[in-house]
């Protein structure tokens, strides 16, 4: 949510249970690590409706936690046009994701949504692939994706913190 720290993430998926909230578990950690959690705020959103109020998929939870990341208290929610006005990064898991949040960005919203990858990523994936219908592997690897890209975003922020 918006809070008065001077800079603010959102990731956003579909569902709001396996990759977004990895991605703010991952980032949440790193931020502290980096010693910046006072001064980024950090969500995540789903675009669609499926599952609000649910904690983030056991499978996307035990994944998490066997890397040292607590998801547990999260909870899902859908991106609302408010997001663009209320975050400095709109991150996208994947282009669907992008296009459902373009579909709901007013006119005159501040931030514009980009892929989280493509702009923060070494790897060569550009999208976080949806793990919900596969096996345990994808969720390994939306872990190994996101803690690659989180690190960018780390240092972006430091950058634009010191600027
Ligand atoms: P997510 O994964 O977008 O990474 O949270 C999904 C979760 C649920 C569904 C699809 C993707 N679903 O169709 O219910």
């Amino acid at each position: 949510m918006s809070s008065s720290k001077p800079l603010s993430v959102l990731f956003v998926c579909l569902g709001n249970i396996c990759r977004s909230p990895t991605a703010h578990g991952v980032f949440e950690q790193k931020l502290v690590r980096a010693g910046l959690a006072d001064q980024v705020s950090v969500d995540s959103a789903g675009t669609a409706a499926y599952h609000i109020g649910k904690q983030p998929d056991s499978r996307s939870q035990k994944a998490a936690l066997e890397r040292g990341y607590d998801l547990s208290t999260q909870r899902a929610r859908q991106a609302i046009s408010e997001d663009f006005d209320r975050f400095d990064y709109v991150l996208a898991m994947d282009s669907e994701n992008l296009r459902n949040l373009q579909a709901i960005k007013p006119a005159n919203g501040k931030t514009d949504p980009v892929l989280f990858l493509q702009k923060y990523s070494t790897m060569s994936e550009l999208e976080v692939p949806d793990p919900y219908y596969g096996g345990a592997q994808g969720f390994e690897y939306v872990l190994d994706l996101v803690e690659d890209a989180s690190d960018h975003l780390i240092e972006d922020i430091q950058k634009r913190l010191q600027a």
